[in-house]
């Protein structure tokens, strides 16, 4: 059986499923039913300073984006950070983890940019005998209209300079959790380093509004007719956080940060591409608030078992083995040459690949034969896209054949390649007839 014990910077869990920082780490009655559940660690709620409690909305706080059968593939929330007493959460924090040594426990802070509120609170924290702290520098509303959270996340040198104020403070080990809401994730992850962190986490929300009220024109979720953008998650940001991890995994100044993967891990499998893409373990919230603690069980099993099947025998097997794989578009081979293929005995002949393919790619599906319906692919028109595999309700009915090399390509008439050629060297690249 494979060994998923993850050691992340140092802390260790048995597996590398914790729980991100959220309700469902907002107290001690959560945390404890998630370990019994058998949840690896959790991140807890992200406390902020010492005075009175932050206040939430009392309306609702969240809004959702569905699929067809009503599964929910985005979440869309306006809560703000604890609103529950500092002392308090402390406490839980260090009974439960007295009560459970073997589980990872971070503690999520959020006080304002200013050095004298970070130096207060860390003693505070380390006293519990949690494992590390994570600098919450992502929340995309509310507290950033305070200058905390994203205000800070979107700012490099903020980072860089409370991510080193916390390390000169504390023995804990510092994971800076990253806001996706900036145009390149490198240069927070690069601040973040510069700084001393020991990891990075990411993602946190994705700035949003998910709906609107088509009655009386408030955003939702829509407190008393006015709605305020909020933070996006869920298995809708899934590709947004899968690209960040890599960008950060791949940067030559990043290389080899740690990085806890977030966003829209919902099964094993999800769980796996962040490993592979570089992550060191994963964080879990909307899955958890969507299907409960024991969703856990199946992501342990299901990891374990995809880890037996293909001889992984560790963590360490498969983190990061993506990587290397994740290129820039100029580098990719020009010469790998694909054409859709319809399985006729799965075909329901619904006619979407043909619709799809003939209004807004290269008609390149039939819909008639012999006057019945019968949908088939033309070599001489096809560019391999995918998009008809795309829009397929029947899941491997179409398939993306590659041509083998020596075969001609029915669209172009050239005889496919066997070596790779990228634009680099294209001759239809204008920088090369520039350098030339
Ligand atoms: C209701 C709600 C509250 C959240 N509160 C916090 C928070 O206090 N601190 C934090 O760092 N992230 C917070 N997050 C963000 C999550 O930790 C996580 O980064 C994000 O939801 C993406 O993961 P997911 O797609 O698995 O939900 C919150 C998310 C939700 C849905
Ligand atoms: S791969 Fe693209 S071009 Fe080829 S049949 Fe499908 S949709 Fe049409
Ligand atoms: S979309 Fe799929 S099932 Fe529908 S006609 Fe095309 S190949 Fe057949």
């Amino acid at each position: 059986m494979a060994d998923i014990s993850n050691n992340f910077v140092g802390i260790k869990s048995p597996n590398p499923f914790w729980l991100a920082s959220a309700p469902p780490t907002d107290k001690a009655y959560n945390v404890e039913r998630a370990f019994k559940a058998g949840w690896g660690g959790v991140v807890w709620k992200t406390l902020g300073e010492e005075g009175p409690p932050i206040v939430n909305v009392n309306g609702p706080r969240y809004g959702a984006i569905w699929g067809a059968d009503r599964r929910l593939l985005g979440l869309n929330n306006i809560e703000l950070i604890t609103d529950r007493d500092l002392h308090l959460n402390l406490r839980e924090i260090k009974e439960v983890k007295a009560k459970w040594p073997d589980r990872a426990m971070i503690v999520s802070l959020m006080v304002p940019c200013e050095e004298q509120a970070w130096k207060s609170i860390l003693p505070l924290v380390e006293e519990t005998g949690a494992d590390g702290i994570e600098l919450n520098f992502g929340c995309p509303h509310g507290m950033s209209e305070r200058g905390m959270g994203a205000a800070v996340g979107q700012v490099p040198e903020y980072i860089e300079m409370v991510t080193r104020w916390c390390k000169q403070t504390t023995r804990m080990p510092v994971i800076v959790k990253l806001t996706p809401n900036i145009s390149d994730i490198r240069y927070p992850a690069r601040a973040a380093k510069a700084g001393g962190a020991d990891a990075v986490s990411l993602i946190n929300t994705v700035s949003s509004i998910v709906s609107v009220n088509l009655d009386d024109f408030s955003p939702e979720p829509s407190i008393d007719g006015k709605g305020s953008h909020g933070g996006y998650c869920g298995p809708a940001v899934k590709p947004i956080a899968l690209n960040m991890v890599a960008e950060i995994g791949r940067d030559e100044e990043t290389v080899g940060l740690p990085i806890s993967g977030i966003g829209g891990i919902t099964t094993w499998r999800d769980a796996a591409e962040f490993l592979a893409l570089g992550a060191g373990n994963v964080q879990v919230c909307t899955a958890a608030m969507t299907y409960g603690f024991k969703i856990v069980e199946e992501m342990i099993s299901g990891l374990e078992a995809w880890m037996d099947s293909k001889g992984h025998r560790t963590l360490d097997d498969v983190i990061g083995r993506a990587t290397p794989n994740v290129t820039d578009w100029q580098y990719l081979n020009l010469n790998y040459v694909t054409k859709a293929k319809i399985n006729q005995d799965t075909c329901i002949k619904c006619g979407r690949c043909h619709i799809a393919c003939e209004d807004t790619s290269h008609q390149a599906i039939t819909n008639m034969l012999n006057g019945e319906r019968h949908f088939e692919v033309i070599d001489e028109e096809c560019v391999g896209c995918n998009l008809c595999v795309n829009v397929c309700p029947v899941e491997s009915c179409i398939t993306m054949e590659q041509v083998p090399a020596g075969q001609m390509d029915a669209r172009t008439g050239k005889k496919v390649v066997k070596k790779y050629s990228n634009w680099t060297e294209h001759p239809n690249n204008p920088s090369i007839v520039a350098a030339e």
